[in-house]
């Protein structure tokens, strides 16, 4: 494995399926309260500069689980880039803790964090994408229908840092991706680019979402305005109304479809709650398996599988 994990492009298929194996055997021991505390005496600091419930919380209590212990450094404590440079912190933390978990804007950062730190980082989202979301995305997905070949995955709202994981994902595994935005609101066609030459996957950009999720597998969304677009909510309220996920628009994809979110939900914005809420949605599946595959990267990286 790569020192840090930054993106889902860092690993290898057999490496993404390794954390796969590891992350059952972990949910397992953890489901049967099995002690597991294979990175005892570990501290991992976790970086945020931008809110958070699941990344948080799932990191600190995996690392627990793990033997370990967790730092919340909130956007006060550090200012990273502001107080102090991204460099000079990455150099501290290195001297204290033996891994790093940064929630942060810039995507340059995190890199510049990775590279100046001599301890592992792990990319907990940037404005550029969220690997270890897609990570347990997916291995929800493999979950409930024991593949991800042949499985339409429909990606719908916008091209955001979620999408470009998904994408990154199609670049390292064989799957259908879809993804259907505003035309304005595209993914990032160099990521987009790469996944396609790779060759694997099916990768379509398809904006109107009712042909967009014929026979989807799946049905993907995220909010409509990010963390850091606040500003912007009212306008992409309607420039993204279409692509809302509510039960008209399940009526065209296949009758199990599997309805996800990696959360937090805008409900009645992205998604109604009749959808979040209903028998499709594996919404709180795939919240809990961050736990799960977030424990199985932070075991890998610490080279102890
Ligand atoms: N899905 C996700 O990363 O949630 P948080 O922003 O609450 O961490
Ligand atoms: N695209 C969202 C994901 C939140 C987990 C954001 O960046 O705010």
């Amino acid at each position: 494995m790569k020192k840090d994990f930054l993106s889902i492009a860092d690993l290898t298929q057999d490496e993404i399926f390794e954390i796969f194996d590891l992350t059952r055997d972990l949910k397992q021991k953890t489901r049967n309260r099995e002690p597991h505390p294979i990175l005892q005496g570990y501290t991992l600091a976790m970086i945020f500069a931008k809110p958070s419930a699941r990344t948080r919380i799932s990191f600190e209590t995996g690392m627990f689980q793990l033997g370990g212990h967790a730092l919340y450094l909130s956007p006060q404590d550090i200012g990273i880039g502001k107080r102090e440079a991204v460099k000079d912190i990455a150099r501290v933390i290195s001297r204290y803790n033996d891994m790093i978990m940064a929630r942060l804007f810039d995507h340059a950062d995190i890199e510049e964090l990775a590279e100046y730190a001599s301890v592992p980082v792990i990319n907990g989202l940037t404005d550029y994408n969220h690997p270890c979301q897609i990570m347990a995305d997916a291995f929800t997905i493999l979950e409930h229908r024991g593949t991800l070949e042949n499985l339409k995955i429909v990606y719908i709202g916008d091209g955001n840092n979620v999408a470009h994981s998904w994408i990154n994902f199609a670049y390292r595994v064989p799957i259908h991706l879809v993804i259907s935005t505003p035309r304005d609101y595209q993914p990032d066609p160099a990521t987009l680019q790469r996944a396609r030459e790779a060759g694997l996957s099916t990768i379509e950009l398809i904006s109107d979402p009712v042909e967009a999720v014929r026979d989807a597998d799946v049905v993907y969304t995220d909010v409509w305005a990010s963390m850091g677009q606040e500003d912007e909510a009212e306008i992409r309220k309607q420039i993204f109304k279409p692509y809302q996920v509510n039960q008209e628009l399940l009526a065209h994809t296949r009758k199990d479809v599997l309805v996800m979110h990696c959360l937090p939900a805008h409900r009645g914005e992205e998604i109604t709650d009749e959808v979040l809420d209903g028998p499709h949605s594996i919404v709180f599946d795939e919240a809990e398996n961050r736990l799960h595959v977030q424990k199985a990267i932070m075991v890998k990286l610490a080279g102890k599988a």
